[in-house]
């Protein structure tokens, strides 16, 4: 348990369940009711101001408890506080205190102009009409959306919509912001300045972040504290550097060489991996710089081009939890 969090836990949960009845098709006419526990028995608090990545597998139940902590789904078991309010019982005053913003879907209207959803939101959360101004002069500055405001929103590409649905979420100042998978489908500027937009919130306003995503960069640049939820229970919090130590994750170095050649003798414990045609995979600890390898096979070999692929999510879970040391790969292109 964070010690922090147990000082001032401004979101608190105490043994949270969430339980799904879906009824499944078995056979003609037959449908049998069937049990999802989507969160198993889940407690952790997370202090004023900090900001924690909640991580795991497709389907762990990362959204399900987001879903709870706005007040969209009522936990069938447990305890849960924010801001001292139980959320399902008090949605609508939960509501002035906290922003969400699902990447998967937009909570902007889509066929009006960006600035037209700013001006219902304002009355709908009964803005103060000079805190209004000013908030969105501010937010549409810092995440750029100044030449977008009369553009109707299914107008807009995907990452300026994502920043146009995170200044939705934010000008009524909340004091949490609740984020499920903000970047997903980003290109790498996109995903730098929503990231940069992110740590510049947390950092001057102090908003608590509670960050959902697949994207072990995101982590890495924002979060100094990890939650890994697997199977609706959770299995990991604490710092990230841990994570990567209790999952040894290792990087991939992808090296393309003028011509078909033996492995590369590469100096442990990196070593190559895979190698096919004129390409080889390399994989080195996580924890160190790839320089030193990337100048040590430049010199030595033809080489061509290379880029470096980041453990995701999924396998350094995978490692921590099976030492399964299988799963995808999500490539970053070395500049
Ligand atoms: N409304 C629902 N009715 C029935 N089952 C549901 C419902 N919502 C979620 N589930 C189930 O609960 C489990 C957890 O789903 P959840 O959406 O919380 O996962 P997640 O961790 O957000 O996954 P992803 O990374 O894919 O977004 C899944 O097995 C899902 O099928
Ligand atoms: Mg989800």
């Amino acid at each position: 348990m964070d010690a922090v969090g147990a000082v001032d836990p401004f979101i608190e949960l105490d043994g949270v369940e969430k339980v799904f009845e879906v009824r499944r098709k078995t056979g003609f006419m037959r449908r049998e009711r069937h049990r999802v526990r989507a969160v198993d028995s889940i407690s952790f608090t997370v202090a004023r101001g900090e900001m924690v990545g909640y991580i795991g597998p497709n389907g762990a139940g990362k959204s399900t408890t987001i879903k709870m902590l706005t007040g969209i789904l009522t936990p069938s078991a447990g305890r849960l506080r924010v801001a001292g309010i139980e959320p399902s019982r008090e949605r609508t005053r939960l509501a002035h205190r906290i922003g969400v913003v699902f990447g998967q879907r937009t909570t902007l209207w889509w066929d009006l102009p960006l600035i037209d959803s700013y001006r219902l939101m304002h009355r709908m959360y009964r803005i103060p009409d000079a805190r209004y101004r000013e908030n969105l002069d501010r937010l549409v500055e810092l995440l750029e959306l100044g030449s977008l405001l009369d553009v109707p929103v299914r107008q807009l590409s995907l990452g300026q919509r994502m920043r146009g649905d995170i200044v939705a979420a934010l000008l009524h100042d909340p004091e949490v912001l609740y984020l499920d998978e903000p970047t997903i489908g980003l290109d790498v500027v996109s995903k730098a300045k929503v990231r940069e937009f992110l740590r510049q919130l947390n950092a001057e306003r102090a908003t608590t972040v509670l960050l959902t995503t697949h994207d072990l960069q995101d982590i890495e640049q924002l979060c100094s504290r990890v939650m890994v939820i697997d199977h609706g229970r959770l299995v990991y919090d604490g710092a990230l550097a841990g994570l990567h130590e209790s999952g040894e994750s290792e990087r991939t170095l992808v090296v393309d060489l003028a011509r078909e050649l033996p492995p590369i003798d590469a100096p442990p414990p990196a070593r190559v991996v895979r190698v096919e045609g004129p390409r080889q995979w390399l994989a080195f600890p996580a924890s160190e710089s790839a320089a030193g390898l990337v100048a040590r096979i430049a010199a030595e070999y033809p080489l061509v081009d290379l880029s470096v692929r980041e453990p995701d999510i999924e396998a350094v879970i995978a490692k921590m939890l099976h030492g399964d040391s299988h799963g995808k790969e999500v490539g970053r292109p070395v500049p």
